[in-house]
């Protein structure tokens, strides 16, 4: 395995090298470059930097259930299939949201615009981070966020076996969408585009 340019500290003698290493020192390090590394339970941190590579748009899902409201901010949303209409998401099997989600039979997927990165770290942390004035709720009593970029109100279609996550699919019911810019996460941080060119 090999593993170039560590920036941290604590190992400082590594910068700007290559090195032959013990994996399990990629738990403890942000590396910058890393090749051929085996994903294992000592390479965790190495394999999520590099997941974090892919650059993301930013999701608050939310969902109704018996104790009241309930939503979380993701990342893990994607397009699935156009007819039918369906999206899929996932969610970590050790979330203390879990079964609220996994059982939810409709829940609401909002796209958060640039200047919803409140809601994101509100609901990062806390899954009861409502505030009346920016939600409405559909017939189903689902909360939809007032200001986001684009919605899509969905019934639970399939939950599906991901490993430590659960991959959930569901139909779109209905959806909205304004102009506007998104929030981006990428590398564990929120952006947005700027109006360079690329
Ligand atoms: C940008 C971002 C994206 C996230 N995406 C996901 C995701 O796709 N699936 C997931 O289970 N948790 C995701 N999380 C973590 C949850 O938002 C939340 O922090 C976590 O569920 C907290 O643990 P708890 O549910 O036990 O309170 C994401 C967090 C952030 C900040």
């Amino acid at each position: 395995m090999l593993v170039q340019k560590i920036e941290t500290q604590g190992a400082e003698n590594m910068h700007d090298q290559q090195h032959n290493i013990d994996p399990s020192i990629l738990n403890n390090v942000h590396v910058l470059q890393t090749e051929n590394v085996k994903p294992s339970a000592e390479t965790e941190r190495a394999f999520r930097d590099a997941l974090g590579c892919f650059g993301t748009g930013v999701t608050l899902i939310t969902a109704r259930t018996d104790q009241g409201p309930i939503g979380m901010t993701v990342n893990s949303f994607a397009s699935v299939s156009l007819d039918p209409a369906l999206v899929l998401w996932s969610i970590a099997k050790k979330s203390g949201r879990y079964d609220a989600f996994r059982n939810a039979s409709d829940y609401a997927i909002h796209i958060l615009a640039k200047n919803q990165l409140d809601l994101a770290m509100a609901f990062a942390k806390n899954g009861n981070s409502f505030n009346d004035q920016e939600w409405d709720m559909n017939s189903g009593k689902v909360p939809l966020a007032k200001r986001a970029l684009a919605r899509f109100e969905c019934e639970s279609e399939a939950v599906h076996d991901g490993g430590d996550h659960s991959i959930l699919i569901g139909r779109v019911k209905r959806f909205s969408q304004r102009a506007g810019q998104p929030l981006i996460f990428n590398a564990g941080k929120f952006g947005t585009f700027s109006d360079d060119e690329i």
